[in-house]
């Protein structure tokens, strides 16, 4: 298919309809194995907030199926070990949380105990035994990365950068004080759909026009399936950069209008985008509004099951003003990711069909393209060209 001339070339829209991924990759258990250990098993996964950790408190989370424990010290040091004792292997915190009686992790076994570098120091009621060296025997741990005060942990030795994570620069941030912003309100989801169909929703609007009837009376370019104006037929690069929120709208809430005082520190350009998404694949996505945060992370749980935590973030004295409407914030975004859920979830139910072998990516689709890709160079999959016949 040749480019439609009305499109410019830096238009990132595709000239070419590629194959989507094999279907069995969203439903083949084995499958999901794989992803796991090829792909989130060696990325950076998201898994909470520090502020959100109390210090000398054991979270146990889970990343790829590993059982592992989050742990914050008393200086504010946030390290992730693995949740395995190494005496004969028993689960050192068996809760969701678990406050410390001191600055030890004990294993609830035979009592060996660690600091919480995961150094062992205490082996009770065993005498000094010739040739048993506690250097040798630390807990396991996995790397830590903080960054905007979100927590990541990544499982491999050898982690990738983490500065080449965010896809719009690891900088993208830097004029909202993501650090000093405080959880206003949570929701937690668990959409019965692979992993990967909710970031394929993600990396599209084409669905926009018939799933997000509010979204795209806010954004109305949404309206006409695409996610900028640099989609539309006629944009160049040259045109001057306008808000993409229908006239009087500030921000992403019921009425448009800012929940508190605008961040002070966002330049001219971020004010006029009027939200920055930042994706760090395969883990989470943030939305930078000019008055709030929102992070959503996607965490699979089975081949056909994917729980997704919405936590929407503000400056301390937003959520502390008087009149502060939380509704009036949380309402916008929650009704679409309750829609793109919604979409998401139809769109496993029919990916099941035995008929459906792989389906066909459109011109606006190019992020779902490229995130198709991502997963193709992850699982050491060849990768689709112009030319690659399905
Ligand atoms: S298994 Fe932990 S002390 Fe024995
Ligand atoms: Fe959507």
């Amino acid at each position: 298919m040749e480019q439609p001339s009305s499109f410019h070339p830096a238009s990132p829209i595709l000239d070419f309809c590629p194959p989507s991924l094999p279907a069995r990759w969203y439903t083949d258990p084995a499958h999901f194995q794989r992803e796991q250990r090829e792909i989130h098993a060696r990325s950076w996964i998201h898994v909470g907030r520090v502020a959100d950790l109390p210090p000398l408190v054991l979270r146990r989370i889970e990343i790829a199926g590993q059982n592992l424990i989050l742990v914050k010290d008393d200086k504010g040091v946030v390290r992730c070990l693995h949740n395995t004792c190494r005496h004969r292997g028993s689960e050192l915190c068996q809760h969701t949380e678990q406050k410390l009686k001191s600055k030890l992790i004990t294993c609830p076994y035979h009592e060996w105990s660690y600091d919480l570098e995961g150094r062992l120091v205490r082996v009770p009621h065993v005498p000094e035994t010739p040739g048993f060296d506690k250097t040798a025997h630390g807990l396991f741990s996995a790397r830590v990365k903080l960054w905007n005060g979100f927590i990541f942990v990544c499982l491999a030795d050898d982690p990738p950068d983490f500065a080449s994570l965010p896809d719009i620069g690891a900088d993208a941030l830097n004029n909202w004080p993501m650090e000093s912003l405080v959880t206003g309100h949570r929701m937690t989801s668990v959409l019965q759909c692979n992993w990967k169909v909710f970031w394929e929703n993600y990396n599209e609007c084409l669905h926009c026009p018939g799933i997000h009837p509010t979204l795209c009376d806010m954004v109305p370019v949404y309206g006409q399936g695409v996610m900028s104006a640099s989609e539309v037929p006629g944009w160049t690069p040259e045109a001057e950069a306008v808000s993409p929120l229908k006239e009087g709208a500030r921000t992403w809430t019921r009425n448009g209008q800012p929940c508190g005082p605008e961040f002070p520190g966002l330049s001219q350009a971020q004010r006029t985008a009027a939200f920055t998404f930042v994706t760090l694949m395969p883990t989470m996505y943030v939305v930078a509004h000019v008055d709030y945060v929102r992070a959503v992370t996607v965490r699979p749980l089975s081949a056909e099951q994917t729980e997704l935590v919405a936590e929407w973030l503000f400056p301390a004295e937003t959520l502390a003003a008087p009149g502060f409407d939380l509704a009036n914030v949380v309402d916008f975004a929650a009704t679409v990711i309750r829609e793109d859920g919604a979409a998401s979830e139809m769109n496993q139910r029919g990916l099941r069909n035995a008929r459906f072998e792989h389906g066909t990516l459109m011109p606006q689709e190019f992020d779902v393209f490229n995130f198709q890709q991502w997963v193709r160079r992850k699982l050491g999959e060849p990768l689709v060209t112009r030319n690659t016949r399905p």
